[in-house]
């Protein structure tokens, strides 16, 4: 009897550890998804469908540490845009990009989930919390 109590116990944990890891995937999965779109609509014409940007012009988002690296950074670039002269793989970058502060706080978090888990990239998600405190502190 308590051997059963103990198993159906153990199937218990299983199952809900189980479907705790699956959420956080299908929630992962749809951001990447509704981030492409976000991606597709702001960011592409200038990064380039495949995240390597336009040489001297627009640089890329594929293994850069911008986008790898610090996520309040990254958010910030999306929130404020960029006007410091850049160097990336050797290339130099001084265009200034705008400010995309329209976008929601789950655009943002969308699609840069997208792009630090594209091109290359392997980094965590971006989270709506993260982005709605990175935009309080404006
Ligand atoms: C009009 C062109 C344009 C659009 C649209 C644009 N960017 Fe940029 N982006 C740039 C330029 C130019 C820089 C470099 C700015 C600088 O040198 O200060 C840049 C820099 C960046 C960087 C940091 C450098 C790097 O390559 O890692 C990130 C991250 C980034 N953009 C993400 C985005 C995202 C996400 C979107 C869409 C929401 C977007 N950009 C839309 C032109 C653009």
């Amino acid at each position: 009897m308590s051997i059963k109590i103990s198993i159906l116990g153990l199937g218990l944990i299983l199952i809900s550890t189980c479907s705790m890891a699956q959420t956080s995937a299908q929630g992962k999965s749809k951001q990447m998804l509704n981030g492409k779109k976000v991606y597709d609509i702001y960011c592409q014409a200038c990064h380039q469908a495949d995240g390597n940007g336009v040489p001297r012009l627009n640089p890329p988002l594929a293994g850069t540490v911008y986008v790898t690296g610090s996520k309040t950074r990254m958010i910030d670039i999306v929130l404020k845009g960029l006007s410091d002269p850049l160097e990336i793989n050797g290339e130099e970058y001084n265009n200034p990009m705008a400010a995309h502060d329209f976008l929601t706080d789950q655009q943002i978090a969308d699609v840069l989930t997208y792009i630090r888990n594209s091109f290359g990239n392997k980094a965590g998600v971006v989270t709506v919390a993260e982005v709605k405190k990175q935009r309080a502190k404006k």
